[in-house]
């Protein structure tokens, strides 16, 4: 583990939610049980599929939803007894959410942060050294709407870290729809703050946001928690310990077309495309892999051979689940 260990600033236990039925719809049961501790500088991923219950959880933390039963401590506060009390000790920023586009980045962070319980008279300071934290200096006289997504989600965070309320951040997927180059920079953002001490719990359904920010990754499904772990200890829990990934197969010679009809009878296709065959291998290190893998080689075979990934983890443990 990255981090971790220290002090819990949140500690849900048993939260359940279920939604009031709907024009004749049966009551949805978002969140079945869900507990979940967050400490000092931890980041915790919850990772799943669409309607497994991340927003309603992140919600009732926040004190925006009240839990059906269960409790929830942020820093020790009973969210549920103490809501305002709890919420000075955290910033929230929700799925849906985006910046004023009539304001400066500088005016934004300012005007909201002096709402959010910034002190005026510190105010335009404050607003100087969270701009500078969330590696926005340059832009600060940008107006918002002149801005990239990534830059926006900035603008947020910074806002986030206005006022007192900060020891734990709660972002809930806070790089979605953004590009590869964007989310990369939201996420150093997110690690230089857990670094500094903050816990933090994003929802995400990215793996590999999972995977680079965690320290402890949690799976839900159907609001429920399927695994929990470090990104190591849930890889390892894949069905399959590796995977012989085999390319340009529609160019393959007959003799090499042969060797690879002879694999698929040992190990399944977990994977494939006309032009790429994935095989789930049982021990990639085992000497029959390796074996295997220089057959093909000589055969002029364009193929690699790889632990699983946490991907083939997480499909393993929620793959078959449905949306919700
Ligand atoms: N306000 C609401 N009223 C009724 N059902 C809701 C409400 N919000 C969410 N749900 C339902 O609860 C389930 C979990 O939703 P949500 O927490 O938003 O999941 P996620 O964030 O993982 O996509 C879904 O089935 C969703 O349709
Ligand atoms: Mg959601």
């Amino acid at each position: 583990m990255r981090n971790g260990g220290g002090e819990a600033v949140l500690e849900a236990r048993d939260l359940t939610k279920v939604y009031a039925p709907r024009r004749g719809q049966p009551p949805v049961h978002a969140n079945r049980g869900i507990s979940l501790t967050v400490h000092k500088g931890e980041v915790v991923a919850v990772l799943g599929p669409n309607g497994a219950g991340k927003s309603t959880f992140l919600r009732q933390v926040a004190g925006q939803l009240l839990p059906t039963s269960g409790t929830v401590r942020v820093c020790g506060i009973d969210v549920i007894a103490s809501p305002l009390a709890a919420k000075r000790c955290m910033s929230v920023i929700p799925q849906e959410c985006s910046p004023y586009d009539s304001l400066t980045v500088e005016e934004h962070v300012r005007y909201f942060g002096i709402i959010k319980g910034m002190d005026p008279r510190t105010a335009p300071g404050e607003t100087s050294r969270l701009l500078s934290e969330v590696g926005l200096t340059e832009h600060r006289t940008k107006l918002i709407r002149e801005l990239s997504g990534g830059l926006k989600r900035r603008v947020l965070i910074a806002l986030a870290l206005a006022g007192p309320g900060n020891q734990l951040l709660l972002l809930d997927e806070p790089t979605t729809g953004l590009d590869p180059a964007s989310r990369r920079t939201v996420w150093k953002v997110i690690e230089s703050l857990a670094g500094k001490g903050r816990g933090v719990l994003l929802t995400t359904h990215y793996i590999d946001e999972a995977e680079y920010l965690a320290d402890r990754i949690v799976i839900i499904a159907q609001g429920r928690i399927l695994a929990e772990g470090s990104p190591l200890e849930i890889q390892s829990r894949s069905a399959s310990k590796g995977r012989l990934d085999i390319y340009d197969v529609d160019l393959l010679s007959a003799a090499a077309k042969a060797e690879l009809d002879s694999l698929k009878g040992v190990w399944p296709v977990s994977f494939a495309r006309e032009d790429h065959l994935r095989l789930a291998v049982p021990d990639p290190f085992s000497p029959e892999a390796v074996a295997r893998l220089q057959g093909l080689s000589g055969l002029g075979v364009k193929a690699t051979l790889a632990p699983a990934s946490l991907e083939d983890a997480y499909l393993t443990i929620a793959g078959e689940m449905p949306e919700t």
